[in-house]
């Protein structure tokens, strides 16, 4: 049967990933969570002192790029976990610290153009669901189905809160709206493939829908361009 590409963009913490998991799995497709690629070389950063409060040591981290290796790999549920030079970081890089600095360096074209030389191999086959910024943009512009999520910055932040505290974080709701709201003004408006709607996309609100329904949604539009009927 005819793959086609499917590219999820969309404000932080507007449950992509969720949805673009439950398509991949359902489609038989590859999952690509690209956000999870800023974040670990976000904490390859952190751990090697580039990056501190006020501080991001750009041109050491853009030297040491090339010592930077990422790719996935399933575990036992079949989850894709991301790798840092051989090292499981799924869980490392989840954390509010790593949130607070991920946007800045994900301004950084030299950043930009690696991880997304290695989003476009990974997808060039088809049959793969990509979730991030830039992905309906300039990561795959052709993308036969491209979808903009986004919600209210409340609904996300409440949503993220509850995800950290399920972690064991300890965190307030303040600061992790504080962090959702500045993640969207930085990714927004950087220079390098700011978040914006993609030609042709579809945007999605889901502050009132509720997962159930917004996956039955992008997965009927799926099964429409995979028939060829659109
Ligand atoms: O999807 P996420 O919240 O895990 O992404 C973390 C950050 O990475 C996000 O604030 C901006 C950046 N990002 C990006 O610039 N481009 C992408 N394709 C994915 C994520």
């Amino acid at each position: 049967m005819h793959q086609i590409t499917i590219a999820i963009d969309g404000h932080s913490s507007t449950g992509k990933s969720t949805v673009a998991k439950q398509l991949a799995d359902y489609l038989g497709y590859v999952y690509v969570d690209t956000g999870a690629m800023y974040r670990a070389v976000t904490l390859y950063a952190l751990q090697k002192g580039f990056v501190s409060e006020n501080h991001l040591d750009k041109e050491t981290l853009i030297a040491a790029l090339p010592d930077i290796e990422l790719h996935f790999e399933k575990n036992t549920d079949g989850k894709a976990e991301i790798f840092l030079n051989g090292t499981n970081v799924e869980k490392d890089i989840r954390t509010l610290e790593v949130s607070e600095y991920v946007s800045p360096i994900a301004t950084v074209s030299e950043v930009r153009k690696k991880l997304v030389e290695q989003q476009q191999k990974m997808g060039d086959a088809g049959g793969v669901v990509m979730d991030g910024r830039d992905i309906g943009t300039v990561v795959f512009p052709e993308a036969e189905l491209k979808i903009f999520m986004t919600a209210s910055a409340e609904v996300r932040a409440q949503r993220r809160y509850e995800e950290l505290l399920g972690r064991g974080e300890a965190v307030t709701y303040e600061e992790v709206l504080e962090n959702v709201t500045e993640r969207d003004e930085i990714d927004s408006n950087r220079k390098d493939s700011p978040l914006k709607i993609a030609k042709g996309a579809i945007v999605m609100d889901n502050s009132e829908m509720n997962l159930e329904d917004q996956f039955h949604t992008i997965l009927q539009l799926a099964k429409d361009r995979i028939a060829g009927r659109v």
